[in-house]
């Protein structure tokens, strides 16, 4: 007898990550060999002048240099990273013959480095692939370096950059944007100041908690979450208070990381929607407008589904045994508040000189990113986000 197999795509679940993952105390040391290994030449090393003047990319520098491989450095990357950066990068790329793209720094370093290996390869401009995999052809192999713990860009299949014109944030999504190779080394992100560690932790945070939570959370990305949960509950703070603590900063290294793949394939939701028009309007980076969010969205999510509200409480350390469902699907937001005060992260909208009037700008930048609300747990409407932001404040 023929078997019948249901059609239903909505059953199949992906799981997007890099060819190889290298995690661990000196790992960059491996970056020459990998290239190396890649056939690669001679590289563009993607960074910003903060990773420079820190003298990290000078690591970077002689792992290449060891397995005599060609360099330059384009260092001119911006936070948020509007679309002339990328242009600028990609141009760089083709001044000249390089053979493979190395991304060393933060999120806005690595989505630059992802967006302008793909560009070289692909003849349109950048706004003919904004969506969902437009990208045509195969990009330069890359290696991704995350100096943050937070952004998971490292590990993700997609890059997001800021459209100045229209002041609002843009997504590549594609295979082609994930890595050949990712190499996490924690100690690169000892020499973080405090509230870049409470930033990037705090985004972190939010990946792991929006994938966990969303409509499209799968097996894969439970498991990846939660653990990415659990350490980061357990080491934030104490990365935060002693900066050169190497467990606690290797365990945000290693959250950072899971939670990046946990949200490549589970999606993200509202934190990340409300927070971007924070970004774009009012210049604030990524991970505080996250942070900002968090608590307030999670306290609107909460009845889309308690049970998983309830699992990130106990994964913050919370002794929930003697608490119902939703007694600590509740006490997960007042976990996060409270880490969020640890980490010296104010979460209103006024501490920021935000005033009342800008709500409304705030809302209509947040009704743009509908793929967002597609998988968060509760539907927005236009009056919730008003609601939202009000609370906010
Ligand atoms: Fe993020």
């Amino acid at each position: 007898m023929k078997m019948t197999f249901p059609k239903n795509p909505q059953e199949v679940q992906y799981f997007y990550s890099p060819i190889s993952v290298l995690f661990g105390i000196g790992a960059i040391s491996q970056l020459g060999v990998e290239a190396k290994r890649l056939g690669a030449t001679k590289a563009l090393i993607v960074t910003d002048k903060g990773v420079v003047e820190s003298g990290l990319a000078q690591d970077a520098i002689e792992a290449l240099e060891a397995e005599g491989i060609r360099f330059m450095v384009f260092d001119e990357v911006e936070p948020e990273p509007p679309i002339r950066v990328v242009d600028e990068c990609t141009k760089r790329l083709k001044s000249d013959q390089f053979d493979i793209v190395v991304g060393l720094g933060g999120g806005s370093v690595i989505d630059t480095a992802k967006a302008a290996s793909v560009l070289i390869t692909n003849d349109r401009p950048i706004s003919a692939y904004f969506g969902i995999d437009l990208i045509e052809k195969r990009g330069l192999p890359k290696i991704f370096i995350p100096t943050t713990a937070g952004t998971g860009s490292e590990v993700s299949r997609v890059s997001i950059v800021t459209d100045e014109k229209e002041m609002v944030k843009k997504a590549l999504f594609s295979n082609f944007l994930l890595a050949d190779v990712a190499i996490v080394d924690p100690l690169l992100t000892l020499s973080m100041p405090l509230t870049l560690t409470a930033d990037s932790g705090i985004d972190a945070l939010v990946h792991a908690i929006e994938a966990y939570v969303s409509k499209k959370a799968t097996r894969f990305s439970d498991l990846l979450a939660l653990e990415a949960i659990h350490l980061i509950g357990r080491s934030i703070s104490k990365a935060y208070a002693k900066g050169q603590d190497v467990e606690a900063r290797s365990n945000m290294a290693f959250a950072s990381l899971i939670a990046g793949m946990a949200f490549s394939s589970g999606g993200l939701g509202a934190v990340h929607a409300l927070a971007y028009p924070l970004g774009t309007e009012f210049h604030l980076p990524h991970g505080r407008s996250n942070a900002i969010m968090l608590p307030h969205v999670m306290e609107f999510n909460l009845i889309g589904n308690a049970e998983k509200f309830s699992d990130i409480a106990k994964a913050l350390g919370e002794k929930t045994e003697h608490l119902s469902i939703r007694e600590s699907a509740i006490r997960a937001a007042e976990i996060v508040k409270q880490i969020l005060n640890e980490v010296s992260v104010p979460f209103k909208l006024k501490e920021y000189d935000i005033k009342q009037e800008a709500i409304p700008t705030l809302v209509e930048g947040a009704m743009k990113q509908t793929r967002l609300f597609a998988v968060n747990p509760r539907d927005l409407r236009e009056e919730d986000l008003q609601e939202i932001y009000q609370r906010a404040w």
